[in-house]
């Protein structure tokens, strides 16, 4: 659910007064890679689990997208469904579990036999993560329903905590606005982007409000006239899911700030060239330009030599 409620509307005014106090730095220059690995390395490793950022990673991204609940017992972990069923070995709600019983769960055999065992992550294994490999991070706060004030309060101050020395701070994003104000109640420091799937009314006053420095958008509504609404309120542009090439040269010509892609295979984060569509005789991992040399990338069958 993206629309505010009338209570959150009846809180915007509390936030107002938040950032009225410490009003949002929008970070210049803007310090996330364009090119961000949505839930680790999108569709090609089990989603929001340390196999995936370390398979987005040997593509050479350095900037990943991932999706933050909470444990029954208030741990922060990585899991997209409120529900356990799609992508792990459990049933039911996963915010009814405890982290103890979360993490002996199987988050791996549902994509293949190659990652059968993997565990869910938590924010922590995260962060260790991203300083050993100098990633960036966009940590979506995903609350189960009825837990937005909590996940955004305990996610936020985890960040803060898990990332006080990082060169980039983690981008807090959410469509939950009721999330995002406790954000920014508890780390007004760290930087907040509301997240639409619709451009429902006042979305762009309520990402103000609540002091954020990004709107990220579903790029099939990102268009000239909204990029330029969002320049105005001094509004950085994000999109999420671009797995096109046609829809990337798009987004990228309207000068789209980030772009989040399950398609790490096909988009080489260090080359923009490399949105050109493949020939249509070639695989598009083919097509694709080596990623850069950060760390040691994964050669795919076919590739072209680096
Ligand atoms: O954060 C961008 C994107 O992940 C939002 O949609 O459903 O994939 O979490 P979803
Ligand atoms: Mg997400």
């Amino acid at each position: 659910m993206d629309v505010p409620t009338e209570a959150v509307a009846a809180l915007l005014a509390q936030a107002r007064a938040l950032v009225k106090q410490a009003p949002p730095v929008v970070p210049d220059p803007w310090p996330y890679p364009r090119w961000i690995a949505h839930r680790g390395a999108g569709k090609l490793a089990p989603e929001n689990t340390l196999a995936a950022f370390r398979l987005g990673a040997s593509y050479g991204y350095r900037a990943f997208e991932c999706d933050v609940k909470l444990s029954a017992d208030g741990v922060p972990f990585l899991l997209h469904d409120a529900e356990l069923e799609r992508t792990t070995s459990g049933h039911g709600l996963a915010a009814r579990l405890l982290w103890a019983d979360l993490s002996r769960l199987d988050a791996g055999s549902w994509h293949s036999r190659q990652f059968a065992g993997e565990p869910p992550m938590t924010l922590t294994a995260l962060a260790a993560f991203a300083k050993a490999n100098a990633g960036v991070m966009n940590l979506e706060i995903k609350p189960t329903p009825g837990t937005e004030h909590e996940t955004g309060r305990v996610v936020a101050a985890a960040a803060a905590a898990l990332w006080h020395t990082a060169p980039v701070p983690p981008l807090l994003s959410s469509f939950q606005p009721l999330a995002l104000l406790s954000a920014l109640e508890t780390a007004p420091q760290l930087p907040r982007a509301l997240l639409l799937d619709t451009l429902w009314p006042g979305a762009l006053d309520v990402a103000r409000a609540l002091g954020c420095v990004a709107v990220v958008t579903n790029h099939r509504i990102m268009d000239a006239a909204l990029r330029s609404r969002l320049r105005r309120r001094g509004l950085r542009a994000l999109c999420y899911t671009v797995n096109e090439p046609a829809d990337a040269q798009r987004l990228l010509a309207l000068g789209i700030d980030g772009l989040i892609t399950d398609a790490v295979d096909r988009f080489a984060p260090a080359a923009e060239a490399s949105i050109s569509p493949p020939p249509a005789a070639a695989t598009p991992a083919a097509a694709a330009p080596p990623p850069p040399r950060r760390s040691t990338p994964r050669r795919r069958p076919g590739s072209a030599a680096p």
